[in-house]
């Protein structure tokens, strides 16, 4: 019996790349928050989303399948590399289990939620383990030319905000469909707040950094070290009406999170020797279409020459964390904050900038859409010009390398 079982497993197996042919052929279909939203209350029907994920899920993952197979094979081949390889293939098999079973039968859409969140489960460290392959990789070739860099970041962009995408799916329908509704918040559905109060979840949540073995902030009480000031700019925040658009307040949390941490560390490590730090200070505005929040501190600023490596992975002026430490987030260090941050932002067709005047400090800068219309998912999709883009090659820059040394013309003088 378990011969046979381990058979099929090969099979199975065997025909994956076919599948991933296949499913990779279709383009992922993007859903707006309104849909989201009207999924999960007016038009919920288990069925329904049964049907769209079981086909849906596939093409979303053999797209980024397709790109994982054109990472450097050096890349490819560390053991982090191969053992995220693996989940990816995994889940992909359980979901095509559920091809040809019928929508009908109750027994059936109660295992598929079952296997979706084994699969939630079993990638949940698939960032951390993806950057481990990375450093692997460049620890042990000591690639550090522009084209690796740049398709690894290229990769990196596309393969995290794929990652974000399938959990947003994945979440929407274990959470509507478990009948688990959550009273103290009536209007959330699955991971979405209908009406998330932006202000609430900038000031309201309690956050506590170690830092230099200190607590370092406590926004809820003041009481910490750093006091935040938030203001509020816009007609309703004038008529004491609170700001609220659709939104999963988990990605707005994760981008401010990081934020606040870095502010914090740069407002620190510059005022380490006075006695008063200067705040952190937050101001959110509402418009017709924007919802932006700013976040200025005044810990010193990057040099504008850096400006561009910040959202690269890898990137961080931090010591390296030891990875072993589980129990807290590692204030920085991974370089992660920023790129990842920029990537929640923009899933939903926001941005993050930051604008630094070195000598005195940064403006991080988040623009989300005010309309539930305008927040469509941003997905990658595996065709031509994404292939381009694996496909670039070492060539010299069109703009001049400005050498060290003055040229010394003598030496060019035009033969006579
Ligand atoms: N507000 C800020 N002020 C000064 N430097 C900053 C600020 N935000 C980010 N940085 C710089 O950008 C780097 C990358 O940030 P991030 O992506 O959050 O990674 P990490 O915090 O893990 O280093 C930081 O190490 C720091 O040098
Ligand atoms: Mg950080």
């Amino acid at each position: 019996m378990k011969f046979v079982r381990s058979l099929m497993k090969a099979a199975a197996l065997a025909n994956v790349p076919k599948h991933i042919d296949h499913f990779s052929k279709f383009s992922p279909s993007p859903l707006s928050m309104k849909q989201f939203l009207d999924f999960g209350t007016i038009n919920a029907c288990e069925r329904t989303s049964f049907v769209f994920l079981r086909q849906e899920l596939p093409v979303r993952l053999s797209n980024i399948m397709k790109e994982i197979n054109l990472l450097p094979d050096r890349l490819l081949g560390t053991p982090s590399v191969q053992l995220v390889q693996s989940w990816y293939t995994q889940s992909l098999m359980e979901i095509l289990e559920f091809l040809d079973k019928t929508p009908d039968d109750q027994s059936v859409l109660e295992t598929f939620l079952e296997v979706l969140e084994t699969i939630r489960n079993r990638h949940n460290e698939v960032v951390p383990t993806m950057a481990q392959g990375v450093i692997e990789y460049k620890d042990a070739f000591d690639q550090q030319d522009a084209v690796t860099d740049h398709n690894i970041q290229y990769f990196l962009d596309r393969f995290y905000t794929s990652r974000i995408s399938i959990r947003m799916l994945i979440n929407q329908h274990t959470l509507v469909f478990s009948g688990n509704i959550n009273p103290a918040h009536p209007n959330t559905i699955g991971c979405i707040d209908s009406v998330c109060d932006v202000t609430e979840v900038t000031r309201g949540k309690k956050i506590e950094v170690f830092f230099l073995g200190r607590v370092v902030i406590d926004l809820k009480s003041a009481d910490g070290v750093l006091i935040s000031d938030v203001q509020l700019l816009s007609s309703k925040a004038e008529k004491k009406e609170p700001i609220q658009i659709s939104y999963v307040p988990s990605h707005l949390y994760h981008m401010l999170f990081e934020l606040f941490k870095n502010a914090m560390r740069a407002t620190i490590e510059t005022h380490e020797s006075s006695r008063t730090l200067p705040p952190i200070k937050v101001m959110i505005a509402l418009g017709g279409e924007d919802l932006s929040i700013k976040m200025s501190d005044r810990g010193g600023g990057v040099p504008f020459r850096r400006t561009e490596r910040l959202f690269s992975y890898m990137y961080s002026t931090a010591p390296r964390p030891c990875i072993e430490d589980k129990h807290r987030a590692p204030l920085a260090g991974f370089g992660y904050g920023l790129p990842i941050s920029r990537l929640y932002a923009r899933y939903f067709q926001g941005d993050l900038q930051l604008f630094s005047m070195e000598g005195n400090g940064t403006d991080a800068i988040i623009h989300l859409k005010a309309l539930s219309t305008d927040s469509v998912e941003r997905l990658p999709v595996f065709n031509k010009s994404a292939l381009r883009h694996y496909k670039l090659s070492l060539e010299a820059d069109d703009w001049c390398v400005p050498s060290k040394e003055p040229l010394n013309l003598a030496n060019y003088r035009a033969q006579k």
